[in-house]
């Protein structure tokens, strides 16, 4: 009896191993069926490459559930082993087939975006701007006239009345101002300013001399426009303020800028004239720079061109400023800008300039 009991206990005992093995045998292919389903279910609803990446390390990777399952076969019989295995192998080449279908219809909608990139499609050219004929000729003067050692100095294009007249010895009734219509702003002491020369007081009353500077900048007038003339033009004055300053030095100074802005050697002329603001004063002319003064077109024959006025400082423009009368001399001239760009690159009517045609501006 106690060896039946021994016996049957053995017998129930095999019986429980046989049974927990079973148990865990069918724990081991829910699972395995569970994460199929799992990983049907999540990469279903994947909607990048980086995600799929994490998703295949997580349902194959080492560390998966999956891949620690496989390692737990080794306890198995071999017949168990046999039928996990090939319930593992399989599930596994499902999951590894439902990870490819999902990258190449990942890759399928990147693809579509890629075959827009047809790299045989010239590239688009890069418009690049450049610097208007203008500011190239404006570059071209201030690098001169630093390298003469002097000063760049600017100014307001909406002047009071004071500085672009008053100061300048036009009294508000003198017929001068006529040459010079500008526009006025409603408040009537403010216009555009007519000419650059509206920044010498400024910066007299600011310095004191020796002084030698130029003012590139913005002239407005209000007048008919043709090819020599326009609303909006640019000029640059220059003003040298010091002891015993005199014509000479105006042309030497003129002289050695042309030269150096022509590459040629350029003679100047000095013809007299009024402005209330230097005494004497005169229009200033170079030799054309297209025949050499020989006469051609671009001169009207005469061999020279006219660029602008100049002349000695008026003391009373010095006075205005605050200095002593008689204290300092000093010379000054405004020249058009465009006058100089228009020889330069043979321009033969001045409202091209702004008249925003690229057809012109493309040209420089
Ligand atoms: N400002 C004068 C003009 O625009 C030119 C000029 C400048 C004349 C300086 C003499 C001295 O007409």
């Amino acid at each position: 009896m106690k060896t039946d009991k021994k016996r049957m206990g053995a017998n129930s005992f095999v019986l429980v191993v046989i049974n927990i093995q079973l148990v865990s045998l069918l724990m081991m292919e829910q699972k395995i069926v569970d994460i199929k389903n799992q990983a049907v279910e999540i990469i279903k609803k994947v909607k990048n490459s980086d995600e799929l990446f994490n998703l295949e390390k997580k349902f194959l990777g080492r560390k998966s559930e999956f891949v620690g399952i496989l390692k737990g076969l080794k306890d198995l019989s071999e017949e168990e082993r046999r039928k996990i295995g090939v319930l593992a192998n399989k599930t596994k080449g499902e999951i590894i087939e439902i990870i490819l279908k999902k990258k190449t219809e990942l890759s399928g909608q990147r693809g579509s975006e890629k075959e827009k990139i047809d790299v045989t499609i010239p590239g688009k050219k890069k418009e690049i701007g450049h610097l208007h004929p203008i500011s190239v000729v404006r570059r071209d003067i201030e690098d001169i006239f630093t390298s003469m050692g002097f000063e760049i100095a600017d100014g307001p294009e909406v002047e009071t009345e004071f500085y672009n007249f008053d100061a300048l010895n036009i009294p508000a009734d003198h017929p001068a101002r006529d040459m010079q219509d500008t526009f006025f702003l409603k408040d009537e002491k403010l216009a555009m300013r007519s000419q650059t020369s509206s920044v010498q007081v400024r910066y007299m009353q600011q310095h004191k001399p020796p002084i030698k500077i130029i003012v590139p900048g913005k002239c407005f007038r209000n007048e008919a426009t043709d090819t020599t003339h326009e609303h909006t033009f640019y000029q640059f004055e220059a003003l040298v303020v010091g002891k015993d300053i005199n014509i000479g030095n105006l042309k030497i100074v003129a002289h050695q800028f042309f030269s150096a802005f022509f590459g040629t050697d350029v003679k100047v002329r000095l013809r007299p004239s009024y402005f209330p603001f230097v005494e004497p004063g005169f229009e200033f002319d170079i030799s054309c720079t297209v025949c050499g003064g020989k006469g051609c077109r671009a001169c009207k024959g005469n061999g020279w061109l006219e660029l602008g006025g100049a002349g000695m400082v008026n003391q009373n423009v010095l006075e205005a400023a605050g200095y002593k009368c008689n204290e300092y001399q000093g010379f000054a001239w405004g020249f058009g800008l465009e006058r100089l760009a228009m020889m330069k690159y043979k321009i033969d009517d001045i409202r091209l300039f702004h008249s925003g045609d690229l057809r012109f501006i493309r040209q420089f």
